[in-house]
């Protein structure tokens, strides 16, 4: 599965570190133990912050999600703490705030590696499913696992096509 680099125009600086782009959410570092997801749409030429309450509603299924997950001990998911409204340039934008994990990504992993925390993603996919949830079809993508080699555990995050 390709990663997909979205060609993003760095946002000015603010106070929280812009971390990573995913294909729809932008994640700020806001401590050294949080992360705050922010949903982002693409106009013409820019990437616009979204603070739409469509936004609202997508981020706490994103929470409901991982909440879920966290509960039944699934996918060693980032520990989900709730939907605040994070103030960056001088606006208010609703935010999924969650652990942040130090951790080298799927996509950051040797070859022989990425085959074993694969492996590893598809034994939570199926503990998933087991407490009714359907993972997202994107959850193979390197990009949303993160792999702990001393543990031997993965580490899955973005549920936005979970269901
Ligand atoms: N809890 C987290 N801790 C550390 N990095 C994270 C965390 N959540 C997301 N990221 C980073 O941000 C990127 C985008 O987040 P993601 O939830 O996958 O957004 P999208 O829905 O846009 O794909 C991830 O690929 C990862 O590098
Ligand atoms: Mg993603």
């Amino acid at each position: 599965m390709p990663i997909i680099e979205v060609p993003w125009v760095k946002l000015p600086k603010s106070k929280f570190e812009q971390l990573k782009n995913g294909m729809s959410g932008v994640i700020f570092g806001i401590s050294p133990e949080y992360v705050a997801k922010i949903l982002y749409s693409k106009g013409k030429e820019e990437y616009n912050l979204r603070d739409d309450e469509k936004a609202l509603d997508e981020l706490k299924h994103e929470f409901d999600i991982c909440h879920k997950l966290y509960k039944n001990n699934v996918g060693n998911v980032p520990k989900p703490l709730g939907i605040e409204r994070l103030e960056i340039y001088e606006r208010a934008y609703y935010s999924f705030i969650m652990e942040y994990i130090h951790l080298p990504r799927g996509d950051e992993l040797e070859f022989l590696k990425l085959g074993k925390a694969t492996n590893l993603v598809k034994e939570e996919v199926d503990k998933a499913m087991d407490i009714e949830l359907l993972p997202g079809r994107d959850v193979l993508n390197p990009a949303n696992f993160f792999y702990d080699s001393t543990k031997d555990i993965v580490r899955i995050i973005d549920f936005g096509r979970w269901e």
